[in-house]
């Protein structure tokens, strides 16, 4: 659905990383912001540079894995703005390992942030919006919830379990007015990987991960405009980067084959990487 003129928007985990520079991108449309996170003073630094950016803002500490906190997100923007035009489900975390190894709290603890966090927020503001006949969505899911590659399956299951709800979601709420975003990037340079919890046994993964986020050409401020232009024109579905594209069309035509091709064609990218990193 359009983004109105100086939107009213509500953000999660907008301390730093992505989450702040969807609200750095929505500061220069003068949006009115809640910059929510559980990290308070990154969340009262990223309002002094929406500020400073030209939108309006008021932090507030908001662990999204706690239902009532969410719920005082919308009362919050009630009163601070007299209602929300847009959700920005982006908090998250990271953990990788595989199944088995990973500790079952490991799975409860990305659960509740990634999963529950997103269920609390739509939840609570999706009959809000529908009641107001507009408004729109934005759930940041990865390109991890499309393709489920080895090695990260919390963060996977959480995330195509984001891509589902966001589904659901279109079809309740586009008769209403109501427009939904799932966002699928692939890597790119944030503090995710070092906030996130390894369950490894070698890092490979990891290390891969690392080197694709610092050769992403797309920065966090590139993946907010395209998530924002994507909102615009009420697509379901915004997968910013073209290897996420590639990969996802290749699955949606050959599933099992994409399954059989995939560990072989990381297992050559690794070898490729470690063998660049030799010489
Ligand atoms: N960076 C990537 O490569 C990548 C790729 C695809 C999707 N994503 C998604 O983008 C979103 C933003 O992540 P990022 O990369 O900017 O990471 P980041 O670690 O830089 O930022 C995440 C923010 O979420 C906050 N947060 C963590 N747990 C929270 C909780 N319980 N309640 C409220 N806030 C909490 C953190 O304090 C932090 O400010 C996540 O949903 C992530 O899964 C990231």
């Amino acid at each position: 659905m359009p983004i109105p003129a100086s939107p009213r928007a509500v953000v999660t985990g907008a301390a730093a990383g992505l989450g702040r520079e969807l609200c750095l991108a929505l500061a220069k449309r003068g949006a009115k912001i809640i910059v929510s996170d559980r990290d308070l003073a990154g969340a009262q630094e990223t309002a002094r540079l929406v500020r400073q950016a030209g939108g309006s803002a008021h932090a507030v500490a908001c662990d999204v894995s706690k239902r009532e906190e969410v719920e005082q997100l919308a009362c919050l923007a009630e009163q601070c703005f007299g209602g929300t035009d847009l959700l920005i489900n982006n908090a998250g975390v990271l953990v990788s390992g595989t199944v088995g190894e990973i500790p079952l709290r490991e799975w409860e603890w990305i659960m509740n942030i990634n999963l529950w966090g997103v269920i609390y927020g739509c939840h609570v503001f999706a009959p809000r919006l529908q009641a107001q006949g507009s408004g729109h969505i934005l759930n940041v899911a990865s390109a991890a919830g499309l393709l489920c590659l080895p090695g990260m399956g919390p963060y996977n299951v959480t995330k195509a379990a984001v891509i589902a709800l966001s589904e659901t979601l279109r079809g309740e709420l586009q008769r209403h007015g109501v427009g939904v975003t799932a966002l699928c990037p692939t890597f790119f340079q944030t503090n995710i990987l070092r906030s996130g919890h390894s369950h490894m046994p070698d890092s490979n993964l990891e290390l891969e991960a690392a080197q694709r986020s610092q050769q992403s050409k797309l920065q966090a401020a590139d993946i907010a405009r395209i998530a924002l232009a994507a909102c615009e024109r009420n697509e379901l579905y915004a997968v910013p980067m073209s290897d996420g594209r590639w990969s996802w069309r290749l699955k949606r035509l050959t599933p099992e084959g994409f399954f059989n091709l995939m560990p072989r064609a990381l297992q050559y990218a690794q070898a490729r990487r470690k063998k660049s990193r030799v010489s």
